[in-house]
Formats: C-alpha cells, sequence, structure tokens
C-alpha cells in the first residue's frame, strides 16, 4: 500500500478534482479520501477505514470491488496488444467481440455500437449524430434538442447544457443554444396533491407537446431523457410516463435517445431500463455498467432507422468524420467482455429487483413515517431518500441547512457511503449489484442512525 505522508500535501497542492469546492479544498477545509482497495461492496482508505459503498464509486461498480476476472483479461490485453485503433475499419477481436454481445443484450430494434469513453462524450458522439441524420434526410432546421430539468447527461459543452442541473450551468455560459429543458417526471413534487400518476404523467406529456408547438416541430430534433432520473435525484417515472411521452415524440418525428449510462446493464433489474418500461429508443448511451468502470468506456447504441442514414450519408458524403484517438480501445473492451460475463454469471440482473426491492422495502419500512421524510423511492438497485422541513406541505428546509450533505456525512460516520444529491436534500443509494440482503440492512441501519444524528432524534 502506498504510504506517503506527503500525498495529502501534493494533492492541496497538484490535483484538480472534478466536482469540488476547489477553495476550501485548497485551503485544507474540506477532509481528502485516498482510497487504497476495494474488495465486494466495500472500500478500504489509506487511515484504515474500511466502508460500505452504497453509491458503487458513483453508481458505476456494478460487479463490485476487486474482481480478479477483469483485472486479469485487462491485463492479458494489455501484454498481448494494449492499443491499436478502430478507424478505417480496424479493430481488436475484443471490440467486435464486445459489440456483439451489447447488441445480443439490447433492444431488438438497435443496429451498431460507437464506443467512447465516458457517458458523456457518448452523449456528445449522440447529438452529433442526430444533426448529421437531418442534414442527411435534408431538413437543416430539425436540430433543437429537448431534455428534462433535473436530466443528467454529462458535463461536457452540449451535454452540460442537456444536463438540467443548475450547478453544471452557472458561470459557464451554458446551455448553449439549441438546448430546451421540459418538466422533470418527478410525482412527489406534482404541482397538484391530487393528480394521479397517470394524471401526471399526461401533464408531463401535455408540457412536452406544448413546448413542440410553440418552437415549430420542424426545428425539434431529439429529446433526450434517462429511464429513471439519476443524478438529478433518482426519481423512478410516474405510471404511463414514457408511453405518454413516446406517443408525443411519434407524432411529431422526434428522436429518443435513452440515456442509459446509469440504468444499463442490470441496475433496474432488467438489463435495459429501455426493457423495463417499454421504451423504444432511436439511440441508447450506455457507460458505467459496461465495465463497471474497471476500464473508462462508453457507447451509443444505434437504432436501425437511424443507422440506415448513416450509411446514405457516407456514400454521400465520404467517410463519417467522427471518432475519438481511443475509441474502442482494446483494454476497455477486453474489461468490458469480462464484466458482461461476470454480470451474467453471478445473476446481477436478478439481485437488482430482489435485493434493491429489499433495499428499498426496508429503508422505506425504516423512514417512511419520518417526520422529515416526505418520500423513500426507488427501483431495481437504486433507492433514495427526500427529507423535507414540513412533510405535509413538502416544503424544502432552506438549502443553507445542508440537510442532504450533513446526512450523507453521518452516513459516512457509520461506515457507509451515500450520496447527498446535488440538488435537493436527498441521499441517494446504489449499491453495488451484488449487494446482500444484510448488507442492505447494514445501509438501512446507517440511514436510521444518521436521520437519529442530524435531525436529533
Ligand atoms: C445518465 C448519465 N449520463 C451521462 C453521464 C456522464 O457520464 P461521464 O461522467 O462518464 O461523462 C452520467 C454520469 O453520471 C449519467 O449519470
Amino acid at each position: 500500500m502506498l504510504k506517503n505522508d506527503q500525498l495529502d500535501q501534493w494533492d492541496r497542492e497538484n490535483f484538480f478534482h472534478p466536482s469540488t469546492h476547489l477553495a476550501q479544498h485548497a485551503r485544507g477545509e474540506t477532509p481528502t479520501r485516498i482510497v487504497t482497495g476495494g474488495k465486494g461492496v466495500h472500500i478500504e482508505d489509506r487511515d484504515g477505514n474500511r466502508l460500505l459503498d452504497a453509491f458503487a464509486g458513483l453508481y458505476c461498480v456494478n460487479v463490485g470491488y476487486g474482481r480478479t476476472e477483469i483485472a486479469d483479461a485487462i491485463a492479458e490485453q494489455a501484454k498481448e496488444l494494449a492499443y491499436y485503433h478502430a478507424y478505417v475499419g480496424h479493430g481488436t477481436e475484443a471490440s467486435i467481440r464486445l459489440s456483439k454481445m451489447i447488441l445480443d443484450r439490447a433492444p431488438d430494434n438497435m443496429s451498431k455500437v460507437y464506443f467512447g469513453l465516458g457517458g458523456s462524450d457518448a452523449n456528445e458522439t449522440n447529438v452529433k449524430l442526430i444533426w448529421y441524420y437531418n442534414n442527411i434526410l435534408g431538413r437543416p432546421e430539425k436540430k433543437k434538442i429537448i431534455s428534462r430539468w433535473r436530466g443528467y447527461h454529462g458535463s461536457g459543452l452540449m451535454t452540460g447544457s442537456l444536463t438540467g442541473l443548475e450547478l453544471f450551468h452557472k458561470k459557464f455560459d451554458l446551455p448553449l443554444a439549441n438546448v430546451l429543458h421540459t418538466e422533470a417526471p418527478y410525482y412527489y413534487r406534482r404541482p397538484d396533491l391530487a393528480m394521479s400518476e397517470e394524471d401526471f404523467s399526461a401533464h408531463c406529456a401535455a408540457a412536452l407537446e406544448a413546448m413542440i408547438e410553440r418552437e415549430g416541430a420542424d426545428t425539434i430534433a431529439a429529446f433526450i431523457g434517462e429511464p429513471v432520473l439519476g443524478t438529478g435525484g433518482i426519481v423512478p417515472p410516474p405510471a404511463g410516463y414514457w408511453q405518454a411521452i413516446q406517443k408525443v415524440l411519434k407524432k411529431h418525428d422526434i428522436l429518443l435517445v435513452a440515456d442509459e449510462v446509469v440504468t444499463g446493464f442490470g441496475r433496474l433489474g432488467s438489463m435495459f431500463g429501455s426493457l423495463h418500461y417499454d421504451i423504444e429508443a432511436d439511440l441508447i448511451t450506455i457507460a458505467k455498467g459496461l465495465t463497471s468502470a474497471y476500464a473508462p468506456l462508453s457507447g451509443s447504441i444505434v437504432g436501425k432507422k437511424m443507422w440506415e442514414v448513416l450509411e446514405r450519408g457516407t456514400d454521400e458524403n465520404g467517410p463519417i468524420g467522427h471518432g475519438w484517438t481511443y475509441s474502442a480501445h482494446p483494454i476497455g473492451a477486453a474489461a468490458g467482455i469480462a464484466n458482461l460475463e461476470l454480470v451474467d454469471k453471478l445473476g446481477l440482473v436478478k439481485n437488482s429487483t430482489e435485493t434493491g426491492g429489499y433495499l428499498v422495502n426496508a429503508m422505506r419500512d425504516a423512514l417512511g413515517d419520518h417526520a422529515h421524510v416526505g418520500e423513500v423511492r426507488g427501483e431495481g438497485m437504486l433507492c433514495a431518500v427526500e427529507f423535507v422541513e414540513d412533510k405535509d406541505t413538502r416544503r424544502f428546509f432552506d438549502a443553507s441547512k445542508k440537510i442532504g450533505p450533513q446526512m450523507a456525512a453521518a452516513l459516512l460516520e457509520q461506515g457507509v457511503i451515500g450520496r447527498a444529491m446535488p440538488q435537493g436534500d436527498i441521499l441517494g443509494f446504489a449499491p453495488p449489484l451484488c449487494l446482500t440482503r444484510e448488507e442492505a440492512d447494514v445501509v438501512v441501519d446507517a440511514a436510521v442512525t444518521a436521520a437519529k444524528t442530524v435531525f436529533k432524534g
């Protein structure tokens, strides 16, 4: 294990951390954690703490830590051939085999996989493919992309724009032009408490349609959404939501991107969120669970309808002008193959339903009646607890109280990692898909103790 007592100082002097309060960190006001190892659902840090990681890193280490099968596959690939590019028809056995494995698992209308490195760049690829598609079809005006408030699609220029969270726009001059945000399918925050889930889904679809009509359907190219809102608060859709939305999109000839960076490969208890909710997407974004983060790899799965037009486009214009040096990197692909094999072998998709369902129910039983818990919700191996000042009126706590971060800190005191979601007082859980019931009990007990600490009872 690395032992260097200067690391903390070097960290503050040299390392630009993402999503971090830079000034506080540089001044040493926030703790650092130097992570040294992991096994199953636990990580260890340099100070000897062993923590149950109930957020699987950034909901990505789906098979859990320390899987030697994936480490060995990476090592073998690195020794045999660490790199070759994928331009102009080149490939490696790993990237070809992995594309087939993905398509074997994806909805039937999918056709090809383009590989990138992370979820953000995969969504940037999607936007370019959507624009290219409409140009080839002779519809140069049909370019705007509709996303949802509270959606998360990355933090690049276009993807940060598509993301519907204020923190990712503020002072960055985002969102860029051509991006619109419509209502979040956030049933708990419905404007009228009397609305049923179906009523609220119809309300969201009507708001979308009104936006399309206002802007002109001939200017709207695509709609992007996560099957379950993730970073925006872990919010499963209300009943009938995806059916109502798809009806509107079809009517106006608008493409649908299912951003499955979190939901792909089992997190909801189905191989894809699109299969879980009957979403017929034109593009599916994948990353995280594709390799369980053992190596960086993402993908855009392109549906048949778009693929035909892309082929036509290259007949008319020459090779597609898009690609990264590291597209389809063989080490990522080798990790992906070993990871998907493990997901199957360990029955992790089924475990998401079974143990994930157990976790959500146990959390609801333990905290649902708490005076400051507005809602406990979840789907598959995703769970969230939303805190409110007043339960009846769903009134928010004053943001300055930082209830979400306080809860995450109190949870950590119990040896469990959860995530204070960036907008609202929401404590999120997305454990590795190999979580056991005993480990789920540890998470719930820790959340109960944390609530007692924060709310003094
Ligand atoms: C739904 C979704 N899309 C895209 C991304 C961006 O992925 P990355 O951080 O790998 O760029 C994320 C990251 O959390 C995500 O949750």
